[in-house]
Order: structure tokens, then C-alpha cells, then sequence
């Protein structure tokens, strides 16, 4: 963990929830507004030890974090996700809907539990954590959400229907609950990374993929973490919403 000069701390007093925070894109995310002085709410569905480890580490470089589990495609442990949150830190200013999977094959071969899976964690968990989480930020007037999508939800991947169309809708909601939260001081917006290096590509065949990336490596998961935390402590970030920022090597070029 970086021991930033305060000047930089703009997230002093502020409270972030980050989905699926107990690795790889999360994790870097949650360390991230932590060094920026946020206290962070680590969400995780199954990997109690990885939360509780991150949670230990931000503690020890003197921030304020604590775990709380929860599946974030189920209405009531969204609810009570975010009771626990409010309960201890009594605010909520940022909210990260990072929590995702993946159940990959072609679409002949796709079973409706696959793609019902990958919806219900990657689109409806999004719009649950929002839907729980503004009604917060609404009465405090101010407000951060990032949805994080993927390239795959702009420009399709083969063997990722359920993933692509998840990611694709999240990129629809950002723009809708964008426009719906303006005039309340809450900004809305997505962040699309191409191949990040975590738990979720290690068993991609890099070389299959590295030709598609201009930048011709994998990002790192810090590399994603800058842009979310820009995009909610940098005050100059403050005019930006509903729009989607891609982190990916140049991968999609609008
Ligand atoms: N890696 C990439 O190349 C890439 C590219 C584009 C977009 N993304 C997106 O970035 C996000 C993070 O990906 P990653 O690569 O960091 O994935 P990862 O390493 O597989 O980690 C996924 C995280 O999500 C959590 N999670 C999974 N299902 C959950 C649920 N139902 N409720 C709450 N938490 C849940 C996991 O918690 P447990 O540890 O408890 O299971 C874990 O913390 C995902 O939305 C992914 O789609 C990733």
C-alpha cells in the first residue's frame, strides 16, 4: 500500500463499497480509494480469507476497510450488504459494481444456467447494488458509481453470449441511471477493461489473444483501479457521466 501525502487524500470521509473486492480487479480497486483515504466496504461471495487478508493489510498502512459477504444477485444479501455498511460507517459515497463471472462455450452448447449465472451475477447484481446504494447517496445529494463492463460487451466474443450480453446491458444502465441521478450530484459511469491479468484470463491462450491488443500485453489490475479512481476522487472528473471509458490496451477505438 502507497502512503500518499495528504494533499492527494480527496477521499477523506468518504465511504466506498466495492463488489467482488477479494481479488483481482476489485482488490486493486478497494487498496486504490483506500490509499486515497476512503473506507472501503470489501464484498465478496466465497473467498472469506482473501477479503479478510486485504482487510488486515489496509488496516495495518492505517485506513479503515471491513468484509462483508454477500451474493450481490440476491435482493436481500444486496440489503443487508449494504445495512452492514451503513451500520458501521453510517454513509455510503461510492459504490464499485465489480463482482463478475464468467461461463464460457459457444451457443449451441450453452445451457440456460450458464447464461441465467453470468446475468444474474453480471447485470442483475449491478442493478440491485445501485438500486440499494442510491437511495443512500440520494438523500446525501452526492454520489460516485462505476459499473465496470468489458470490451467484450462492446465488440461481442466468441463462447461469451451470456458474458457479452451482461456486460453490454450494464453499459445501458450506466447511460439510464446516469440520466436518472444527475440533477442529485450522482455521477454514473461504466469502465471497460480488455484482458486484465487476474484469476479470471489465467487460463486464456495468451498468444491467441496478445495479436488483437495494440499495446501487445495484458493490463494490470492497477492499471483499472487509476481510471475508477479517478473518475470518483479526482474533482475533475466531476462534469463526466454516463459515459464508458475503455482500459484496454486499445483494444476497441470508438
Ligand atoms: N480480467 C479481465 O480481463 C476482465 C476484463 C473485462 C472485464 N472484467 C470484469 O472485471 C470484474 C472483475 O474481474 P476479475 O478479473 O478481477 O475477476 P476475478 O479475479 O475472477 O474476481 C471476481 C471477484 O468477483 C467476486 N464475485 C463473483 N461472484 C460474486 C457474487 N455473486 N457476489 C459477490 N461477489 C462475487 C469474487 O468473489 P469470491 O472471491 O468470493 O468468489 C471475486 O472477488 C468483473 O466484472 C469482470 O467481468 C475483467
Amino acid at each position: 500500500m502507497r502512503n500518499l501525502p495528504e494533499s492527494l487524500r480527496t477521499l477523506q470521509g468518504k465511504v466506498a463499497i466495492v463488489t467482488g473486492a477479494s481479488r483481482g480487479i476489485g482488490r486493486a480497486i478497494a487498496r486504490e480509494l483506500s490509499e486515497y483515504g476512503a473506507s472501503v466496504a470489501i464484498n465478496y461471495s466465497s473467498s472469506s480469507t482473501a477479503a479478510e487478508k486485504i482487510v488486515a493489510e489496509i488496516t495495518q498502512a492505517g485506513g479503515n476497510a471491513i468484509a462483508v459477504s454477500a451474493d450481490v444477485s440476491k435482493v436481500e444479501q444486496v440489503e443487508a450488504l449494504v445495512n452492514k455498511v451503513m451500520e458501521k460507517f453510517n454513509r455510503i459515497d461510492i459504490l464499485v459494481n465489480n463482482a463478475g463471472i464468467t461461463r464460457d462455450t459457444l451457443l449451441l452448447r450453452m445451457k440456460p444456467e450458464d447464461w441465467q449465472a453470468v446475468i444474474d451475477t453480471n447485470l442483475t447484481g449491478v442493478f440491485l447494488c445501485t438500486r440499494a446504494a442510491s437511495k443512500i447517496m440520494l438523500k446525501q445529494r452526492w454520489g460516485r458509481i462505476i459499473n465496470i463492463s468489458s470490451v467484450a460487451g462492446q465488440m461481442g466474443n466468441p463462447g461469451q453470449a451470456n458474458y457479452s450480453a451482461a456486460k453490454a446491458g450494464v453499459i445501458g444502465f450506466t447511460k439510464t441511471v446516469a440520466k436518472e441521478l444527475a440533477s442529485r450530484g450522482i455521477t454514473v459511469n461504466a469502465v471497460a477493461p480488455g484482458f486484465i491479468a487476474t484469476d479470471m484470463t489465467s487460463s486464456l491462450n495468451a498468444e491467441d489473444i496478445l495479436k488483437y491488443i495494440p499495446l501487445g500485453r495484458y493490463g494490470q489490475p492497477e492499471e483499472v483501479a487509476g481510471m475508477v479512481r479517478f473518475l470518483v476522487a479526482d474533482p475533475a472528473a466531476a462534469y463526466i457521466t454516463g459515459q464508458v471509458f475503455n482500459v484496454d490496451g486499445g483494444m476497441v477505438m470508438a
